[in-house]
């Protein structure tokens, strides 16, 4: 067992560098926020809780619509968005490019819909013109329900905007898997008129798991009052639209995670979302850059390249089980690694929430280590000189 590694770290574990797609590293700030007495859910002090929420939430979505807050993960947000939009037999426009897309497809069909997939190799994503071509096909298409960073293989799809006016020409509502990107990377909602939007807490917003967020536009929370779901109850929005009006929520959430929150959306304000989403730019970059320098390849293709779960081709010989032990056992330093076919071929950094250029660097420089102990030739000095390159806008930030 390694020096450090005794009986209390069984029971209290050591702080890790957490660089995954989720959980990720939760500020001291955030983590403090939820050490407070529980509360009356049903009391004012929620209700100035909750308010605050509402008003700060609206604000990281780019949206005036209403935002529901789920005490669930974001499977639960996923499977919310599919029980309120669809009714039986509605055909609904599904890209996939990841296993995300494949579990979109499945809830889909669990809602009684029918999925008209767009395919696209792995590392890459379909074109918004085979989107069209599937709204052609499929005339009567209630929905686009569309993963916007497939964290499986680290693939954003940067034509969201072109996809949801495709969609919107075709009278179709546009869902967007968001629980990966948000507060990572540009979303704005209404501007892209998007009519509901998913995130997750323990990815960019950099919380605990266990809550999800929707923000759901006025045109489709007016179609889901009007046609309620029938085969749910935990998921039945219309509930929690109808307790936002008191401040409330229809069942007991979890308060620690909405004290936790309360601080994650006050600290993104006070950071300013784009200023954020410059950091995690900078940070991607020089991950990236880093990496290629040590001879490690991106996974997926440029202009689809996620800045918030860089992907990584292992240079041939290197054991995927290896090189994430030394990681996490010798330097501290936790990534993922493959999902499905990609298990054992890709590893994933999570790029998320507090991401910084000292995160990077220790990152990058135990990946060398790593490398070189695993027989791979790197030269230590080009890949730290590349990604320091790359963080400098974040290094001149703090002087
Ligand atoms: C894009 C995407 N969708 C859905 C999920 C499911 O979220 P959860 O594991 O919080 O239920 C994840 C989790 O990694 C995700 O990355």
């Amino acid at each position: 067992m390694p020096i450090g590694v005794g009986l209390e770290e069984r029971f209290y574990p050591s702080r890790k560098l957490l660089m995954l797609p989720g959980p990720t590293n939760v500020p001291e700030r955030i983590l403090h926020s939820m050490i407070k007495p529980m509360i009356n859910h049903r009391g004012p002090e929620f209700h100035e809780l909750y308010r605050r929420i509402m008003e700060k939430a609206g604000k990281v979505f780019q949206s005036d619509g209403e935002i529901v807050v789920l005490t669930a993960s974001g499977t639960g947000g996923v499977e919310a968005a599919a029980l309120n939009v669809i009714k039986q037999g509605d055909e609904v426009v599904v890209p996939v490019f990841g296993e995300f897309g494949n579990r979109i497809v499945n809830s889909v069909k669990g809602a009684g819909g029918k999925p008209i997939r767009v395919d696209a190799q792995m590392g890459n994503a379909p074109e918004p013109s085979e989107i069209e071509e599937a709204f052609k096909r499929a005339k009567a298409a209630k929905a686009l329900f569309l993963t916007y960073n497939d964290t499986s293989p680290g693939v954003t799809y940067r034509w969201l905007d072109e996809a949801s006016k495709i969609a919107k020409e075709h009278g179709a509502f546009v869902v967007v898997d968001a629980i990966s990107i948000l507060g990572g990377d540009h979303l704005p909602q209404d501007r892209w008129n998007i009519d509901l939007v998913i995130a997750g807490s323990q990815k960019c917003l950099a919380l605990p798991p266990g809550i999800s967020l929707l923000s759901v536009s006025n045109e489709l929370k007016e179609y889901m009052m009007e046609n309620p779901p029938t085969t749910t109850i935990y998921f039945d929005l219309t509930r929690y639209f109808k307790f936002n009006e008191k401040l409330e929520t229809p069942f007991t959430p979890a308060i620690p995670l909405f004290y936790a929150l309360d601080e994650a959306l006050t600290i993104i304000l006070e950071e300013g979302l784009e200023r954020r989403i410059e950091r995690h730019m900078v940070t991607a970059k020089a991950l990236y850059r880093g990496l290629e320098e040590a001879g490690v390849k991106p996974f997926v293709e440029e202009r689809v390249r996620s800045n918030t779960v860089i992907a990584a081709t292992y240079p041939s010989g290197i054991s995927d089980a290896e090189f994430r032990r030394i990681l996490n056992e010798e330097y501290g330093v936790v990534v993922a690694g493959g999902f499905g076919d990609l298990k054992g071929r890709i590893f994933r950094v999570g790029n998320m929430g507090e991401t910084n250029a000292r995160y990077v660097l220790h990152t990058l420089a135990a990946m060398i280590l790593a490398l070189l102990r695993l027989g791979h030739d790197v030269n230590y000095d080009r890949v730290l000189d590349a990604a320091y390159e790359e963080l400098k806008p974040l290094l001149s930030h703090s002087g």
